[in-house]
């Protein structure tokens, strides 16, 4: 039995998110520019995100660009920036076929206006296909999501439109740019790096969480195959017992 064949298609996370570490250390282990790294990560863009598209997955995000990650070199972040640029062009076809909708969450004002356009045009393109969504996570930080979540909150109450009393979970969720989709059950995170580095903190309050060693470029899907069925095999309990979930299962 394949690993694709043991996954149980009534259990998928409906929700992935995928912190893709490990593109430096890949080209540096192979005598490259940390740049060739991160075009070898596109090519495992393509496969994962067409795989959770294929395999059912509605929602996917991508953690492509941190807000800490504007303090490497410049001569990096350009790279970055252009190989986006790129890539979106490239692979519209691809999200087409797929019925993929792309969408973005992050600082839109910090992102080159080549990038801000190139983004606009595939969100525009792909905006009615709905089989998954691809959030890109782009000059994204979950404090800088929770810091205008908390500006757009506190206008609210200043407007009169808010009681602070009023103020719960649901309300920070909605502030949040993440609001459109489910909180991800399951969070991937590869180079065996054991830390979330500013993403989706909220968000990921009750995620599973899991790490695997390999470095971005070399993860497969049989890789993500793996995560799913390990997501599959934990008793999700929120704070409950164990008896308690079993008897509602
Ligand atoms: C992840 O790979 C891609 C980005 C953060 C843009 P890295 O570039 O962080 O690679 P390592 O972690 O230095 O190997
Ligand atoms: C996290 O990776 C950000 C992205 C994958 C885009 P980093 O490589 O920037 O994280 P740290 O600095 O090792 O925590
Ligand atoms: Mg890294």
């Amino acid at each position: 039995m394949s690993l694709k064949e043991k996954i149980d298609a009534t259990k998928l996370p409906k929700h992935i998110a995928i912190i893709m570490d490990g593109n430096g250390r890949w080209a540096k282990g192979k005598g490259k520019l940390r740049i060739f790294g991160h075009h070898n990560g596109v090519g495992t863009v393509k496969t994962i995100t067409e795989s959770c598209a294929k395999l059912g997955i509605k929602h996917l995000t991508l953690y492509a660009f941190s807000t800490e990650n504007w303090s490497r070199p410049a001569i990096e972040v350009r790279a970055l920036m252009e190989l986006l640029v790129d890539t979106m062009r490239k692979e519209l076809p691809t999200l087409m076929k797929n019925d993929i909708r792309l969408s973005f969450i992050g600082n839109h004002a910090d992102l080159p206006v080549k990038c801000q356009k190139q983004l606009h045009a595939t969100m525009e393109a792909t905006a009615a296909n709905n089989r998954m969504d691809l959030v890109l996570a782009l000059s994204y930080s979950a404090k800088w999501d929770l810091v205008q979540a908390v500006k757009n909150i506190a206008g609210k109450v200043k407007e009169g439109l808010l009681e602070p009393s009023e103020i719960t979970d649901k309300i920070i969720d909605k502030e949040l740019s993440t609001h459109q989709w489910p909180h991800p059950e399951l969070l991937i995170r590869t180079s065996g790096e054991k830390r979330i580095s500013n993403f989706l903190l909220w968000e990921i309050a009750y995620s599973e969480l899991y790490f695997c060693d390999k470095l971005w470029p070399d993860f497969t899907e049989e890789d993500l195959f793996q995560a799913i069925l390990d997501y599959q095999q934990r008793e999700r309990r929120f704070g409950k017992t164990s008896e308690q979930i079993s008897s509602t299962a």
